[in-house]
């Protein structure tokens, strides 16, 4: 364990030089060697130093390699704890909670002092880093909460609320004149505790304008019901989440959209407004709205900048994006993980309940993502090369 804590002291130094210079993917790495894998156990070109005799100091689990968000996470992991010379492995979950369990448990047996992981379930995800945390191993929560358990030490988050309500506002401000406009509502999975913050934000700026007959909601009975009221419970977010949701899966989003136009009636067509939690489900659902004949018009948004969306958005086929930094969530873990690992207590800057505790969290601003913007936001940022789209002005 020593070791360990001499080699991130030793990262720390690095890290911060690595910091300052966040979103270049070319800093100095100059101790070669990799030791980091990925979840089909090929070998990665992670460039990890192995530092302590070939166990693996982080160890991280990511949800699904079939969404393009998560591997943009993976890829800031590698390349942050590669070049900070930490060894790490990054596992899949590929959507199951006994995969999960059973990656935090190898990762446990490879001796981690440090789980980074982002819950495929958040609630059943409890389970598993309770055993971690009995092995000693700090567990840090990442993007989403994993809930009703004190086995969480902390949260590296972006602001989900804010996400939503910037999707809700982006509808308002871009919302075709008069009053009666439909709108379809859909979510994220139940069982990411996000889908809740981002339908909680989405509601709050919406919900004033539904009221006001100014949007009308077409595709959920549970929503209509409770329209008028301003804020709702987490039972009934869970009531309407349960009915609009896409469990973050593209095909149930598409399936549902599809459903969606069949049974609505001529008022619910014409121009429209949909919130799409993602950008996976966004670009399904926008294929199935832009493929009927009765809608005139959509507006639709979506979050994390993947690339196909970002090519959507110049397209003008996507409305908008939400872009989340994953250099910054991925690097302030990291940096948590070192100063745990310094006996630093990490700096945070809000709380999350998760029903067992506050758990300290460090929180990250979101960008919106117009047409207008995107090349701002994006290339000059240097997240995407210029090269990687077409139509960009
Ligand atoms: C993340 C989103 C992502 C979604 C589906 C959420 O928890 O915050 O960025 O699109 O999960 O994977």
């Amino acid at each position: 364990m020593k070791k360990k804590i001499l080699s991130f002291m030793l990262a720390a130094t690095m890290l911060t030089g690595l910091l300052a210079g966040c979103g270049s993917s070319e800093s100095d790495n100059g101790a070669a060697s990799n030791s980091g894998q990925n979840a089909g156990g090929a070998a990665t070109e992670a460039g990890a130093t192995n530092t302590d005799g070939g166990s693996v100091q982080v160890g991280i689990v990511l949800p699904t390699k079939d969404e393009p968000r998560w591997l943009q996470d993976q890829a800031q992991f590698e390349s942050i704890l590669g070049d900070a010379g930490f060894t790490n492995q990054v596992l899949f979950s590929q959507g199951s909670s006994a995969t999960e369990k059973t990656n935090v448990e190898t990762l446990v047996s490879q001796g981690v002092s440090v789980l980074i992981i982002c819950a495929q379930d958040g609630a059943a995800a409890a389970a598993a880093v309770e055993e971690a945390k009995a092995a000693g191993v700090t567990v840090i929560a990442y993007d989403r909460l994993i809930t009703g358990t004190d086995a969480v030490d902390y949260y590296v988050t972006f602001d989900s609320v804010a996400v939503g309500e910037a999707q809700g506002q982006y509808l308002i401000d871009n919302a075709p004149e008069g009053t009666g406009i439909p709108l379809y509502l859909y979510a994220g999975a139940a069982t990411d505790n996000n889908a809740f913050l981002f339908f909680e934000g989405a509601w709050k700026v919406l919900q004033p304008k539904i009221a006001d007959g100014t949007f009308v909601i077409a595709n959920s009975p549970e929503a209509v019901a409770l329209q008028d009221k301003a804020e709702l419970t987490r039972d009934e977010q869970g009531k309407i989440i349960g009915q609009i949701t896409t469990d973050w899966d593209f095909n149930v989003a598409k399936s549902k959209a599809e459903a969606h136009l069949t049974a609505a009636g001529a008022d619910s067509k014409g121009d429209v407004l949909v919130l799409a939690p993602n950008d996976g489900t966004a670009r399904s659902i926008a294929d199935v709205f832009a493929a009927d004949k009765d809608i005139t018009s959509y507006r639709i948004t979506g979050q994390d900048s993947e690339k196909a969306s970002v090519q959507y958005v110049i397209d003008g086929k996507q409305s908008m994006t939400v872009f989340k930094d994953t250099r910054t969530l991925a690097a302030d873990s990291v940096e948590m993980a070192v100063s745990v690992l310094n006996g630093n207590t990490p700096a945070t800057d809000t709380t999350y309940n998760n029903e067992k505790k506050d758990v300290p969290a460090k929180q990250t601003d979101i960008v919106v993502v117009t047409k207008d913007n995107v090349k701002q936001a994006l290339i000059d940022s240097g997240y995407y090369e210029a090269s990687e789209f077409t139509g960009l002005e």
